[in-house]
């Protein structure tokens, strides 16, 4: 805009400037040379009347000014002329007719042969005829010709002027806001202690910036509040529950002296108590992570030692009676070491394997592959969990991670057991290493869980695998 108003402004001027400058100039020029004819025209008279030789009272006006040709035609057109240079046709015949027809003097600018000319006639009472004297004015058109290619080039850099001018200012105005969308973007990513930074000295600015400090200040606040506040319902909800399941285990001792719906009371009841601490154990947890007071204690480990001991612990834990599938470690992982909180790790294995034998018919195999586009030595490793079951439906594969959502397969194998909150956790767990999760179809048509976590290729010296021991 700033190029475009530059450039509008650059023609106008420029062709204002032209035109005034082209008119006073040629109109200046035009008086002097009807003065001139006007004094040759006394002088020709006189001497033609005198001398009688026309030609040389011709030539010798002529030497006055050099510029000019005159021509004389008496009443019978004949022709006389001061110039051998010019002909008497090149004097328009409009001018001519006005002049010789009408008995008046006139002027007529035009152009002859490329070059711009200036006629002046003037009747001739003595001689029954007329005085025409064309001047070139070449030399002004050559001035104006400049001027036009002055102005051009006055005009290019004013508008080039103008897109930079337009440039450094648009960007300068616009900078401020860059920094709010990188502002933006940090906190939509959860890194909620971002802030712009003050512009204390800059009056126009000084008042965005504090109130969108002070709105992330607010929404903060609020974020902290509420995971506080889920925090500690789960904690104190903990206590009471820890005496419930407590007590139910005492009760569980006596079930022999129950009557059978006391019995399968008693069971119901104990099922759900424990799903109850167990969803109260996973708020806690994802409460812990959202208040950004969740402790990750990481350690460097190898990938492949990691999944198999996490794959054998969820087995041990995880009341599964199928056998645990085997870990496929690619050897393109070899010399890559990971840094993980081996407990969190390990609680997001156990809930994969278990949702893969609740809604999958069992975990068929986990794989532990380099992520993508790294050959050879691996920077980020990603473990999947794949199972032969039905699988996840597309519109799924995103919602699963989604707190307390619980999917078809779910419901299929009749509601009650999980909570939904399985692969919220998981992805909670997954992003404090700042890897990501996501679901998508084994080969066979069932589930395929993968995280991919950053990882860090170790040093050759102190790689124990060999880098090169089974990379491709
Ligand atoms: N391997 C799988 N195959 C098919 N569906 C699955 C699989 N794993 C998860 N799902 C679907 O994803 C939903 C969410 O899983 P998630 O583990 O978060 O919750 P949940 O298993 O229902 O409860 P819990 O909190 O006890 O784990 C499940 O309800 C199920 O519908
Ligand atoms: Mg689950």
């Amino acid at each position: 805009m700033f190029a475009l108003g530059a450039l509008v402004l650059s023609v106008s001027m420029g062709a204002l400037c032209y035109f005034t400058t082209r008119h006073y100039i040629v109109g200046e020029r035009e008086s002097a040379d009807i003065h001139d004819a006007f004094v040759n025209v006394t002088y020709v008279s006189q001497h033609v009347a005198a001398t009688d030789t026309i030609n040389e009272t011709l030539t010798t006006a002529n030497k006055v000014t050099p510029h000019s040709h005159s021509f004389l035609e008496e009443k019978n057109s004949t022709w006389w002329r001061g110039t051998l240079a010019v002909t008497w046709d090149a004097i328009p015949d409009s001018l001519r007719s006005l002049v010789i027809n009408d008995n008046t003097s006139a002027s007529q600018t035009y152009t002859l042969h490329g070059t711009t000319q200036i006629a002046v006639g003037i009747p001739v009472k003595e001689l029954h005829g007329a005085y025409f004297e064309i001047f070139d004015i070449g030399e002004i058109s050559q001035t104006l010709s400049r001027l036009a290619l002055a102005l051009f080039v006055a005009g290019i850099v004013i508008t080039g002027l103008g897109a930079t001018v337009g440039r450094w200012a648009s960007g300068r105005s616009l900078r401020p806001l860059s920094g709010v969308s990188r502002a933006a973007v940090a906190i939509a990513g959860g890194d909620l202690g971002t802030r712009l930074d003050s512009t204390a000295g800059d009056r126009d600015l000084a008042g965005f910036t504090s109130s969108f400090n002070r709105m992330v200040d607010q929404l903060q606040e609020r974020i902290e509040r509420e995971a506080r506040f889920t925090s500690d319902v789960s904690h104190e909800l903990r206590s009471p529950l820890t005496t419930l399941a407590a007590s139910l285990e005492v009760l569980e001792t006596q079930v022999g002296s129950l009557t059978p719906p006391a019995q399968r009371a008693l069971e119901l009841l104990s099922a759900d108590v424990r799903r109850f601490q167990r969803m109260v154990g996973d708020l806690l947890e994802i409460s812990r992570s959202d208040s950004g007071s969740a402790e990750v204690s990481l350690e460097e480990v190898d990938p492949g030692e990691l999944v198999r001991r996490a794959v054998s612990a969820a087995y041990r834990s995880l009341p599964i009676d199928t056998p645990p599938p085997p870990v496929e470690v690619d050897p393109a992982v070899n010399g890559t070491h990971l840094w993980v909180d081996k407990r969190r790790f390990e609680r997001v294995m156990s809930n994969l394997i278990e949702n893969a034998s609740l809604y999958g018919g069992g975990a068929t195999a986990v794989h532990v592959a380099p992520g993508n586009g790294n050959g050879g030595r691996a920077l980020s490793v990603r473990v999947s969990v794949q199972d032969a079951g039905p699988g996840l439906p597309p519109s799924e594969r995103v919602r699963v991670f989604e707190r307390f959502y619980r999917g078809h397969a779910a419901f299929q194998r009749g509601a009650g057991t999980g909570t939904g909150l399985g692969l919220a956790l998981v992805a909670e767990h997954v992003r404090l290493h700042g890897g990501k999760v996501w679901a998508d179809e084994a080969e066979g048509g069932g589930a395929k869980f993968t995280i991919e976590l950053p990882g860090q290729v170790a040093d050759l010296d102190d790689d124990e695998h060999g880098g090169g021991s089974g990379a491709p």
